[in-house]
């Protein structure tokens, strides 16, 4: 099996605690501190275009009320993402997926797009989400030798949006998400084609580890804020991590 091609450490949601989750504010700060990868969530809007966002409906992040599905993206990109976090961050907006892709490609941040559909948007997000991805990198995406470690991974809780994205853009690397890793984990990587599985770190073992690695995929855990955790995650051969404590994780942690 070939080695971890993207950063070890990564920035969670664009700058973790330090800027407002899901904006571009976000990224700049990860980038800001150094970070080479960042992991962000994808979401649709009512008329089908992907914009940033880790929750299903309006209250935490953005003022309002109602499910992000009732908003056209205009109207989700005309919201204030940023005042919930700090009054610095006032006027920062939900961030298109279009722009955070090319602010991504620009400056060279690995990016770990997950997938997040409301429920009952699965496919649909899925699709569309791997579809603008692949647009933005076709280029790198012909050389895909050359460009490996900067393609995005796609990553999902969803079962179904992981499989919707691989069969619109099969050639994107993608990785299957848990909470808890359930029994049949090697045959859901296997029928999306994965090289990845992603797990909250407070389930994995380090016998589970070996079994993932021994299968042939990458581990990769959320969120892990803490030096010496992640020391002992790094030690039973987990390959990547999210963090929000960028200053206790900075990016060349080891
Ligand atoms: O992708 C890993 C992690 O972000 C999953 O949890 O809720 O922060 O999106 P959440
Ligand atoms: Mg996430």
């Amino acid at each position: 099996m070939q080695n971890w091609p993207y950063p070890v450490i990564c920035a969670h949601r664009g700058g973790g605690v330090f800027a407002p989750e899901n904006t571009l504010a976000g990224l700049r700060c990860g980038v800001a501190h150094g970070f080479k990868g960042v992991e962000f969530d994808v979401m649709l809007s009512r008329d089908d275009v992907p914009v940033l966002m880790h929750d299903p409906k309006l209250g935490r992040t953005v003022r309002g009320t109602g499910a992000v599905p009732d908003y056209t993206a205009a109207q989700l990109h005309a919201m204030d993402a940023g005042a919930w976090h700090s009054p610095a961050h006032t006027g920062e907006r939900v961030p298109l997926f279009a722009d955070v892709l090319d602010y991504g490609k620009q400056v060279g941040l690995w990016m770990n797009v997950e997938i997040k559909p409301v429920p009952g948007f699965e496919e649909r997000t899925g699709t569309i989400a791997a579809q603008m991805t692949a647009q933005h990198y076709a280029d790198w995406l012909a050389a895909p030798e050359q460009h490996r470690a900067q393609i995005p991974l796609l990553s999902s809780f969803s079962f179904v949006a992981l499989q919707a994205a691989q069969a619109a853009a099969p050639q994107l690397p993608r990785g299957m998400l848990y909470e808890q890793i359930p029994a049949d984990w090697q045959a859901q990587l296997q029928q999306l084609g994965c090289v990845s599985l992603h797990c909250n770190h407070k389930h994995l073992t380090p016998e589970m580890t070996q079994a993932i690695r021994a299968a042939g995929y990458w581990v990769f855990v959320y969120t892990v804020n803490e030096a010496a955790r992640a020391r002992e995650l790094l030690g039973w051969g987990v390959n990547g991590m999210v963090t929000d404590r960028l200053d206790l994780l900075p990016p060349d942690f080891s």
